[in-house]
């Protein structure tokens, strides 16, 4: 059974065309709630805003709520490719060209990779991120500069990567994997918003080694493994790159 089931539905409240709210709930199997009385038992919601899928909860509902943000980071060059340089591009390899990312999550290392002109196959196995990835990536889509440039936007597969790994047409270079660890107890830095909402929706990734095993097994080249600077190595790195509290492990298949 789905971890969302009884936490989300989805909200619609009057503006454009109900059909694709109605659709959104069938493919969750989600119930679709036109005001928000006091009777809702759901603590997170799904609804269009501003052109976007944004998934909110109670505090988020006023402020805005979480989408999958395809525009380009502070500080990153805007400009197609930009350069391969930092901790995660050296982690990911001089030589690699294709890339899965088998965690995609909200999609912000996926697209981090992507604009520095890496081959980008996502997979996501939480029917409801699928679902704002896929609305993301079609906004990607439009961008004037994907267009210009006659880019598509990366691969998305919704499904387990454990399963879905083992039949991929090709090996890719790497394999790129950033499980949900559990929160460190003494918390020093508060989390994202991003993540917290994430992790109050579907739970930490339990089957983390499984996941590992599989991309080894899978991947042409390399695997990387994002991690908090706190947590334990998933096996030997052959290399470590440190980020700004995290860590990029790195694995050569031998
Ligand atoms: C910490 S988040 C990833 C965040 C992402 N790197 C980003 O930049 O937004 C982990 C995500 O991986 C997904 N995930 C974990 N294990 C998976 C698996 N075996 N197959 C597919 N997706 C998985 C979870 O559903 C969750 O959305």
């Amino acid at each position: 059974m789905p971890k969302y089931l009884g936490k989300l539905a989805v909200l619609y409240q009057g503006l454009g065309d109900i059909e694709p709210y109605q659709q959104l709930a069938t493919r969750l199997a989600v119930p679709l709630h036109q005001s928000l009385d006091a009777g809702i038992q759901e603590e997170f919601f799904l609804a269009w805003r501003d052109g976007c899928l944004k998934l909110l909860d109670k505090e988020l509902l006023k402020k805005g709520g979480l989408t999958v943000d395809v525009a380009p980071r502070a500080g990153e060059q805007r400009s197609w490719p930009a350069p391969k340089d930092g901790a995660l591009s050296q982690a990911l390899g001089r030589k690699t060209k294709t890339v899965v990312d088998a965690t995609t999550g909200w999609g912000q290392d996926s697209l981090h990779i992507f604009r520095m002109g890496y081959e980008v196959t996502c997979i996501e196995r939480s029917p409801v991120m699928a679902e704002l990835l896929a609305d993301g990536f079609a906004r990607l889509a439009q961008e004037d500069w994907m267009q210009r440039l006659n880019l598509q936007a990366p691969k998305l597969l919704a499904g387990n990567s454990i399963n879905l790994l083992a039949n991929l047409e090709q090996a890719p270079d790497c394999i790129y994997l950033d499980p949900m660890f559990p929160p460190k107890r003494k918390k020093s830095a508060l989390p994202k918003k991003s993540m917290t909402i994430l992790r109050d929706l579907l739970g930490d990734d339990d089957d983390k080694e499984q996941l590992f095993a599989a991309a080894m097994a899978a991947t042409g080249k390399r695997v990387v493994v994002k991690s908090p600077d706190h947590a334990e190595p998933l096996g030997e790195p052959n290399a470590s790159f440190s980020g700004k509290l995290l860590r990029y492990d790195v694995y050569l298949k031998g």
